[in-house]
């Protein structure tokens, strides 16, 4: 059953799709082409599950980042647990096709991620491993190589990274501990460390906390959590240029989420202000929005779909000191959305701007009109 304010949104959007949102109105402009008129670059992550280079196989999905972005990440490639199958080994290869993909065709790319800070997405192997007598000096040459070696080789062509992220834990605002953290002195030590080894490693790159703190209500001691690591990097003098908002909006991404378009704006506002008024830039870094609880017809979950990413989009952007503006994946085909947190009626979720067979969808519309009106960026 969908709530009333659900009806209401979903109306809207069908409204908002049928009368400005669509592709056509937007021209021929890519979206990075309507990105830079404000001094912004637009991208996406390449890659679904654990498949990641499939997509980059697949000539559709190819022509599709190629035609659209100034901008790649590596969806899965440079993390630990991909990077490291074990202490000692570096597995570049997946990474370099993305790097060599986007430096054949004039494209950029962000950095993601340094150190998931996140136990369950450790390496398998850095729990049992020996650390040798003196642990914390161990996972400290450990940290600071891998940084120096990851940064060292993609330095020329990645210049924003996701240094750490998601480090505060979402339900109780506190930091997680990790297999690094607890050897190491705890949360803060490690994270300082990954920053500080970043700016000398890479000293012309913004280095961004990243996290999925969002403007759904639920996510205040999220929030709060995050502007209390934000504070504390300021406080020790840790080199952080920007706040990462991952944006996943929409249904909620977990199991138990029941809503669709359950913002606050006023609240969200607030927690940017204090985020900006401390000095850091912002970047949407993962930005898609889950249809997981709308009703099945396409037609109406696009146009819902549509209205929260367009708003939501020009809320930041209302922001001068937003910069960057990723997607998690460009077509349906591909995200990460499609493996987790299923919908009841088990169809395929639609949160990107395009379908399964890369036709634009009202999203990618509201997401060009967002580009077009949005303000300049700060220099
Ligand atoms: C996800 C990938 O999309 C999946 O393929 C992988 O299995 C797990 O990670 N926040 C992040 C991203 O910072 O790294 C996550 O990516 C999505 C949520």
């Amino acid at each position: 059953m969908l709530t009333r304010r659900q009806t209401l949104a979903i109306a809207a959007g069908s409204l908002a799709a049928a009368c400005s949102g669509l592709p056509a109105r937007a021209g021929t402009e890519s979206l990075q082409q309507l990105a830079a008129r404000s001094g912004r670059r637009f991208g996406s992550a390449v890659g679904a599950g654990r498949a990641l280079t499939a997509s980059l196989a697949d000539a559709g999905y190819r022509d599709l980042l190629i035609r659209e972005c100034g901008l790649l990440v590596p969806e899965n490639e440079l993390k630990w647990y991909a990077l490291r199958p074990d202490a000692e080994t570096f597995n570049y290869a997946p990474a370099d096709s993305i790097a060599d993909f986007a430096r054949e065709h004039g494209m950029g790319a962000r950095g993601h991620t340094l150190l998931w800070h996140h136990p369950r997405w450790f390496p398998a192997w850095a729990e049992g491993h020996d650390y040798g007598p003196r642990p914390a000096s161990t996972v400290e040459r450990m940290l600071v190589d891998h940084i120096e070696a990851v940064v060292g080789r993609y330095g020329a062509l990645i210049d924003s990274w996701d240094v750490v992220n998601e480090a505060v834990d979402a339900d109780t605002g506190a930091l997680r501990e990790t297999p690094f953290s607890s050897r190491m002195g705890g949360p803060e030590a490690v994270m300082d460390l990954a920053f500080r080894t970043a700016r000398a490693a890479a000293p012309g790159a913004q280095l961004v906390y990243n996290d999925y703190m969002s403007w759904e209500a639920g996510h205040e001691t999220h929030q709060a959590g995050v502007l209390r690591l934000l504070e504390g990097f300021r406080a020790r003098g840790v080199p952080v240029d920007a706040l990462g908002v991952q944006s996943h909006i929409g249904s909620g991404n977990t199991d138990d989420s029941e809503g669709f378009d359950t913002a606050r704006e006023d609240n969200w506002r607030r927690f940017l202000d204090t985020v900006v008024g401390m000095g850091y830039d912002l970047v949407i870094t993962e930005f898609d929005v889950h249809d997981k609880n709308l009703p099945p017809d396409p037609a109406l979950r696009d146009a819902a779909v549509a209205e929260l990413g367009g708003r939501y989009l020009d809320l930041m952007l209302s922001y001068p000191q937003m910069g960057d503006v990723m997607c998690w994946g460009l077509c349906d085909r591909y995200t990460w959305l499609q493996n987790t947190w299923l919908r009841a009626d088990r169809l395929p979720k639609r949160p990107t701007p395009y379908d399964a067979d890369y036709r634009a969808k009202p999203l990618r519309g509201a997401i060009a009109e967002a580009l077009r009106k949005a303000p300049p960026r700060a220099a």
